[in-house]
């Protein structure tokens, strides 16, 4: 479905960006993923994806410095081709509330979630519309965009303003075919959230039970979401914010302090 397309993902090595990395190989794009980690980190994704046939390529970038960014799509535009389905999923999450949070982590938060992805986003459209080649963008945000947590401000903050960016860009974009949409997950079964329910017994059970569907989500779940958002047939979706959080939007109350495991 993705042949001759390129897919870059941030924070590639991440649970749910290795799901969306794996979703586009096996739908035909090739893959060229990013992280903080060494090169060596990435040897074995990089097997699996080209199992499936995938052109692949990994690079070390760190998402907060611009001028790596693009270096990093140049250099995956001129081993691969110029990415046209770009997914900024890098981030951090720091646990406490706002009275006691340290500057130096709440700008940490901000610069990794929100300046990070827009230097991915803004790097790549650039290079789609200087190309005059449509493309997709999409965000992977959070119900945590919407829904207050008291004990993860910055990340909450930074994921209501990634809303907003997209919504900028997808206005901006649009008339250069390139959509912009945000896919926003609740309680994943994996990565941030995961390593949270991991460290605190009991945890992931007592999240499961507060979903309405009476389940967490599974990364490869998210990934499929991405991959839906960048189908060729979905021509007129752009500015949306895919909501996949079985509902816990819809009872959480607004302001919530309930827990280790909200990311
Ligand atoms: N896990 C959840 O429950 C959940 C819920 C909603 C949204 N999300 C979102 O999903 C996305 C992926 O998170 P995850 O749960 O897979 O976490 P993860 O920690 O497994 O993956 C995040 C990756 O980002 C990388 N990263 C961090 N800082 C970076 C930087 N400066 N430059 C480049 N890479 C950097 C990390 O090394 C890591 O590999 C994030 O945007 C997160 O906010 C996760």
């Amino acid at each position: 479905m993705y042949s001759g397309q390129v897919a870059i993902v941030s924070g590639g090595l991440g649970d749910i960006g290795r799901a969306i990395a794996f979703e586009f190989a096996r739908r035909g794009a090739s893959v060229a993923v990013g992280d903080l980690r060494e090169p060596k980190a990435a040897s074995g994704l990089l097997a699996e994806l080209e199992s499936h046939g995938a052109r692949v390529r990994y690079d070390r970038v760190d998402v907060t410095d611009s001028a790596a960014v693009n270096a990093w799509v140049s250099a995956v535009e001129a081993a691969l081709g110029a990415p046209s389905l770009v997914v900024p999923n890098a981030a951090v999450v720091t646990l406490g509330q706002a009275l006691e949070f340290e500057p130096a982590a709440w700008a940490r938060e901000l610069r990794v979630n929100l300046d990070g992805a827009f230097h991915l986003a803004q790097a790549a459209a650039r290079r789609l519309r200087d190309l005059k080649r449509a493309g997709r963008i999409v965000f992977v945000g959070s119900w945590a965009g919407h829904a207050p947590h008291t004990s993860i401000p910055a990340y909450c903050a930074a994921k209501a303003g990634l809303r907003m960016l997209m919504k900028c860009l997808a206005a901006e974009l649009a008339p250069h075919g390139i959509l912009v949409n945000e896919v926003a997950p609740g309680w994943v079964d994996a990565g941030l959230s995961g390593r949270l329910f991991d460290a605190n017994p009991g945890s992931r059970e007592a999240a499961r039970a507060r979903v309405p569907v009476g389940r967490l989500i599974e990364a490869a779940e998210v990934a499929r979401q991405v991959a839906h958002l960048c189908d060729p047939e979905n021509r007129h979706i752009t500015g949306s914010v895919l909501l996949m959080d079985g509902g816990l939007s819809l009872v959480a109350p607004a302001s919530s302090a309930r827990g280790k495991a909200e990311a």
